[in-house]
């Protein structure tokens, strides 16, 4: 499999801007707001075993976390400004350093729709391999649904994979079971002026747990490792 040199270099460059050049607009905003209450909602803040943010980046996420590991050594640097308790190591998603069944729960956003199918396909069997029987693996993806209906063209690496509910439905049954998933973004609430956002913030977070929310931009799927 290739070193993913165009996404490292990327993510090497970006480190100290990624913060405010991602979630410091309402679009960034928005989503990390619908992404934090969907991680409490599925996990408890003080970690109760080993937890890992697969892909952590600069830690925006790494708070129910006790272990980060992201490919951009610059990125965990930044990531260790912001959480220097935890052990935070730079390497790749699917081939870790840690030892089998070690988590109960793994955690990875923003991640997999940068990677090449056999690379998530690869990630998601590193994760069966480190997370042990009963723990959980939850991750983001772009809705391949609403990509469909939008009529949505990648023109680079940059997010350009999606996956179905089906697809993901499909993945080996022995060793994952769908849990459940959420929808992130169903209306486009962050480009609407500051006095309407509320209401349809509401509307938005009901689509988004509805049965129609495979057609939100994002899923926040649950898997358990069987
Ligand atoms: C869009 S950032 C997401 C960071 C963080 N999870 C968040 O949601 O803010 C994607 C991160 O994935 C990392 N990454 C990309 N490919 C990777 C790989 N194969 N293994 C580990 N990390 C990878 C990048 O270095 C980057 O920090």
């Amino acid at each position: 499999m290739d070193f993913q040199s165009p996404i490292h270099d990327y993510y090497e460059d970006l480190a100290p801007r990624y913060d405010e050049d991602r979630f410091g607009n309402s679009y960034g905003r928005y989503i990390h707001q619908q992404e934090l209450a969907i991680m409490n909602r599925l996990i408890p803040i003080e970690p109760t075993g080993p937890t890992l943010d697969l892909g952590c980046g600069t830690g925006r996420l790494l708070q129910w976390a006790t272990h980060g590991l992201d490919y951009s050594p610059a990125m965990i640097e930044e990531a260790k400004k912001k959480y220097p308790q935890h052990i935070l190591q730079a390497g790749s998603a699917w081939e870790t350093p840690y030892e089998d069944h070690i988590f109960h729960t793994a955690y990875s956003f923003h991640l997999l729709m940068h990677l090449q199918p056999q690379e998530i396909e690869a990630v998601f069997q590193e994760a069966a391999r480190i997370i042990g029987p009963g723990g959980r693996f939850i991750f983001d993806i772009p809705s391949k649904k609403r990509r469909g209906l939008v009529g949505y063209k990648a023109d680079s690496w940059h997010a350009a994979q999606s996956l179905s509910l089906k697809e993901i439905k499909w993945m080996d049954t022995s060793i994952w079971k769908l849990q459940r998933y959420s929808g992130v973004l169903f209306l486009p609430v962050h480009r609407l002026p500051n006095s309407l956002r509320a209401p349809v913030r509401w509307v938005d977070n009901l689509l988004c747990r509805s049965p129609w929310r495979e057609y939100a931009s994002y899923m926040v799927v649950e898997l358990i490792r069987l």
